[in-house]
C-alpha cells in the first residue's frame, strides 16, 4: 500500500507503440512494477476485443500498472475504480463535463464517447500478476473520428477550449491509486455503489452485444460480481463481458 502512495508519479513519452504494450514490456523485464506513463501519440493503440485505437497527438493515452495477488475480486475492479475517479474528476472544476460511466468500462458526454479503458493481467513465471490499465481520453482533439461502434467526442468539443493533457494525466494516476486503496481497503461494494451513481447504464433500455449474438432489455443494475444485469419478456440475464449500447425507450 506504502509502495502505491509512493507511484504517483507519471513517466513521460512523446510517442509509444501502445502504453500499454510498454508498461507490459517493462514489468516482464522486471523494471517497473507499481507504475504510471503516457504517451503524447501511440503508433499502434488497442481497444478493447483487439479493436484499433486512434491516437493522435492531443490526445491523453495512459497506463498505469501494479502488482494484483491475493485478492478476493477480479483484475476488472480495476476498471470500475479507475472509471469513477476519472469521471469525478471530469465532472469538478477545470474541466465541469457532464460525463457518465457506461457498462463495462466507457465513459461517455452527451451520448458519444470520451473516454475508453483496456485492462490487462500479465503474469508470467517468477514475476508476481500485475494488472496493467489503459486509459484513452479524447481530450484536444477538434475533430474526433468515430470508432467501429460508438460517436466519439472529445474535451476540446464539449468545453470549447484545451486542457494540460499531463495534469489529467498526473491527476488521473493519483485519484485512481487513493480509489484503489479504498477498494482494497473496503471491498467492492462501495465502488460498485459510487460506479452506479455516477453510471446512465441502470435503469436504461439496452443492448448487450457478445459477438455476434445482441440481447435487448432493461438494465435493472450490476451484480456484486460487476456483471451487468438485462431484463426482457424472456426473462433476465447476467453479463460479464460484451458490449453495451444504450437504446432510445421503445
Ligand atoms: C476501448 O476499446 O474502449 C479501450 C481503449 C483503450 C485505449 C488506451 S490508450 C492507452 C492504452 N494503450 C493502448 O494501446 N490502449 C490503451
Amino acid at each position: 500500500m506504502e509502495a502505491l502512495e509512493e507511484d504517483n508519479k507519471v513517466l513521460f513519452l512523446s510517442c509509444a507503440d501502445s502504453t500499454n504494450t510498454w508498461l507490459k514490456e517493462q514489468i516482464l523485464k522486471q523494471a517497473l512494477s507499481c507504475a504510471a506513463v503516457f504517451a503524447g501519440r501511440q503508433t499502434a493503440g488497442r481497444g478493447r476485443h483487439g479493436r484499433h485505437w486512434e491516437s493522435p497527438e492531443g490526445g491523453l493515452y495512459l497506463s498505469i500498472s501494479f502488482p494484483f495477488e491475493n485478492q478476493n475480486f477480479p483484475p476488472i475492479f480495476s476498471c470500475v475504480a479507475a472509471g469513477v475517479a476519472i469521471a469525478g474528476i471530469l465532472r469538478r472544476e477545470p474541466y465541469t463535463a457532464d460525463v457518465f460511466l457506461k457498462w463495462p468500462n466507457d465513459i461517455f458526454a452527451g451520448g458519444r464517447k470520451l473516454c475508453g479503458m483496456l485492462s490487462e493481467l500479465v503474469t508470467a513465471p517468477g514475476i508476481a500478476p500485475h494488472v496493467v490499465i489503459g486509459i484513452g481520453l479524447n481530450v484536444n482533439a477538434k475533430v474526433v473520428t468515430a470508432d467501429s461502434l460508438y460517436e466519439a467526442v472529445s474535451l476540446f468539443e464539449l468545453k470549447g477550449h484545451e486542457f494540460d493533457v499531463r495534469l489529467l494525466a498526473e491527476q488521473i494516476v493519483s485519484e485512481f491509486r487513493r480509489e484503489w486503496r479504498n477498494t482494497v481497503e473496503f471491498g467492492t461494494e462501495q465502488l460498485i455503489s459510487h460506479w452506479c451513481a455516477l453510471s446512465e447504464t441502470p435503469g436504461a433500455h439496452v443492448e448487450v452485444l457478445q459477438d455476434e449474438n445482441r440481447f435487448a432489455g432493461y438494465c435493472v443494475g450490476v451484480s456484486d460480481a460487476f456483471e451487468l444485469i438485462v431484463e426482457n419478456e424472456n426473462g433476465s440475464r447476467r453479463f460479464s463481458a460484451g458490449d453495451c449500447r444504450t437504446l432510445r425507450q421503445p
